[in-house]
C-alpha cells in the first residue's frame, strides 16, 4: 500500500469524456493512487459532466464565452479558482478543445498535462487522426505531454505508437489510438502519483 496521500486531479475535457472513464476506473481498480477532485468542461452539454455526475464527481461548466478555440481571460480565471477552491495538484486535459493561455498556466505551473492524438511533434491541433491519414505515413500514436503556450508544444512525457492501417477510415484509426490514450494517460499520472516523473516547474 502507498505511503503517499492520494494525488490530487482536476479534470478537463469538452467531448465524449473516454480518456475521463479510463481515469476514473483505474482508480476504482486500485491501480492509481489519485482521487478526481473536480470535472470540468468548457461545454455545458459535454458528455464528460454527465458521466461525471452518474460517477459522483464535482463538476462545474465554464459560463459560455465569445470564443471557440480560447476562454476569454476573465473565464479562464474562474476555471483556475475552481481547480484551486478542489485543492487540485495535478491538472489532466482529456480531450479539452481550447487553447490555455496564461490564467491556467499561471496558476498551475508545470501541473498540467495533455494527451493529444499523434506521435508530436507531428500533427499538432485538430484531428490529428486525419491528418496522419493523410500524409500516408505507416505509423501514427499519441502523447502526453507537459502543457506551456505553444499549442501541443510542450515537454513530451510519454508516447504510443499505433499502426496505420491499408483500409483505416478516420473512425477506426481514431478508435485505435484511444485503445492506447486509455492506457497511457492513467500510467503517466500513476508515474506522477508515485514521484517517478518530476513536475516540470517550466
Ligand atoms: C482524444 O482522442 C484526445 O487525444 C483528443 O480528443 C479526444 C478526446 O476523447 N484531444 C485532442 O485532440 C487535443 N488536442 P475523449 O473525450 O473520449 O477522452
Amino acid at each position: 500500500m502507498s505511503l503517499r496521500p492520494p494525488l490530487k486531479l482536476g479534470i478537463l475535457g469538452s467531448g465524449r469524456g473516454s480518456n475521463f472513464i479510463a481515469i476514473s476506473d483505474t482508480i476504482h481498480a486500485g491501480r492509481l493512487n489519485a482521487s478526481v477532485e473536480i470535472v470540468i468542461s468548457d461545454l455545458a452539454d459535454a458528455p464528460i459532466l454527465q458521466l461525471a455526475q452518474q460517477r459522483g464527481y464535482k463538476t462545474w461548466s465554464c459560463p459560455k464565452g465569445n470564443f471557440k478555440t480560447k476562454l476569454e481571460p476573465e473565464i479562464e480565471e474562474q476555471l483556475a479558482a475552481q481547480l484551486k477552491a478542489a485543492n487540485c495538484e495535478l491538472i489532466v486535459l482529456a480531450g479539452y478543445m481550447r487553447v490555455v493561455k496564461t490564467p491556467l498556466l499561471a496558476a498551475f505551473p508545470g501541473r498540467i498535462i495533455n494527451i493529444h492524438p499523434s506521435l508530436l511533434p507531428a500533427f499538432p491541433g485538430l484531428n490529428a487522426w486525419e491528418q496522419a491519414l493523410t500524409a500516408c505515413i505507416a505509423q501514427t500514436g499519441c502523447t502526453v505531454h507537459f502543457v506551456n503556450e505553444v499549442v501541443d508544444g510542450g515537454s513530451i512525457i510519454a508516447q504510443t505508437k499505433v499502426p496505420i492501417l491499408p483500409d483505416d477510415t478516420a473512425e477506426t484509426l481514431h478508435a485505435r489510438i484511444q485503445v492506447e490514450e486509455h492506457k497511457l494517460l492513467p500510467a503517466v499520472i500513476r508515474q506522477i502519483s508515485e514521484g517517478k516523473i518530476v513536475l516540470d516547474r517550466h
